[in-house]
């Protein structure tokens, strides 16, 4: 019998209002800083919501995280919030946002740059209390503890990782999706179901995380096509982000997969967004699995029902995402070999997928994704 540990967030708020929650929480004396990316919460109303709840309270907002967060963001806002004496930080966006505010929360306090710690010369010993609270339904990064950041110089996707970048309190308002694009909805669903299928397949994986990602999994198949249909449907936009975090829940306990491994480097050379490559990649590991993991993959057929790889692609289709890198980035057939060059095998993602990767079993795929 297996013996596992599972580490949660203290508390997760879920469903529509909750972000009303944001004036109730009991945080640190002292200056807040908020962190966020585009002009998205801006205008859905969203950063000024958290200023009125927080009315009585010092905030520091740092604005203009961009996709795929680069180290030098992380490092310049890690200085405006020791600036100010920050105690509390509260990322509220995308991925990229809440993985920008949960890196600074690890590092803000010592004055070291990311690098140094991504680097290996220095560890997370000292972490912000931290909220996070997702706009959109994919990356599952208000429950992990690892922020994804684009190491700029090294032209790599690498994370941050600690026990204790773990938000201590989540905040899921399916209002803060509404106002998602059809296209950003359709791509971060695809992400939030590649980190099921990865966590159910994952050798990290344990009952919880199975029954966890299976959840996850039937709540995307049911409700990606109304979300990305129809914005407004409020009971599709309730279920993807109930899925996303629950897929966020697994992953986090079981690890991933060759999707992510996979995929993290073809993201950061071609800089194609990560749920869009993702959403291509899926279908050609999940036919690796089937031949190599043959007894796994009737297993997860058992649990999420037959011809999954046939729906995946069909869906795709439908919420109107590429089948091809190729779509994205027309030369991205030159670019294969310094892809496989920064390619990661014993660690990371890759090191949780049920199929030993190989460089040529990597190359495969990556030739079938094309
Ligand atoms: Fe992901």
């Amino acid at each position: 019998m297996k013996q596992f540990s599972l580490l949660f967030p203290s508390t997760i708020h879920f469903g529509f209002a909750t972000l009303d929650k944001v004036a109730t929480i009991k945080m640190p004396e002292g200056s807040i800083g908020l962190v966020t990316g585009g002009a998205a919460m801006r205008k859905n109303g969203s950063i000024d919501r958290v200023l009125g709840l927080l009315k009585n309270k010092k905030v520091i907002i740092f604005e203009g995280v961009e996709p795929e967060v680069s180290v030098e963001t992380v490092d310049k806002c890690a200085k405006t919030m020791r600036k100010h004496g920050v105690t509390s930080l509260i990322g509220i966006g995308g991925g990229s946002a809440l993985d920008c505010a949960k890196a600074v929360a690890g590092v803000y306090k010592s004055g070291k740059s990311v690098k140094d710690y991504l680097d290996g010369k220095i560890k997370i010993s000292e972490t912000a209390f931290f909220i996070a609270i997702p706009s959109t339904a994919g990356t599952g990064a208000e429950v992990t503890k690892n922020a994804v950041l684009t190491y700029t110089e090294k032209k790599i996707k690498t994370s941050l990782r600690g026990e204790t970048l773990v938000p201590k309190i989540v905040i899921c308002d399916p209002q803060l999706t509404m106002s998602m694009p059809p296209e950003i909805t359709a791509y971060t669903g695809m992400d939030a179901l590649t980190h099921a299928v990865e966590s159910y397949f994952s050798t990290g994986a344990n009952e919880v995380t199975k029954g966890f990602a299976v959840k996850a999994i039937k709540l995307i198949m049911e409700n990606i096509l109304k979300a990305v249909e129809n914005g407004s449907n409020k009971t599709a936009r309730y279920n993807m982000l109930l899925a996303s975090v629950t897929a966020g829940l697994a992953f986090a306990n079981s690890g991933l997969g060759a999707v992510h491994g996979i995929g993290h480097p073809v993201g950061a050379i071609a800089h194609l967004p990560h749920g869009k490559v993702n959403a291509i990649l899926l279908p050609v590991v999940m036919e690796c699995h089937k031949k190599y993991a043959s007894g796994l993959f009737k297993s997860f057929e058992k649990d999420c029902g037959e011809n999954t790889i046939k729906k995946i692609k069909t869906l795709n289709k439908k919420i109107g995402l590429p089948d091809k890198l190729s779509k994205l980035d027309s030369d991205i057939a030159a670019k294969l070999p310094l892809i496989m060059s920064t390619m990661v095998y014993a660690s990371g993602s890759m090191a949780f997928n049920p199929v030993k990767m190989t460089p040529s079993k990597v190359e495969n795929i990556l030739k079938e994704a094309l």
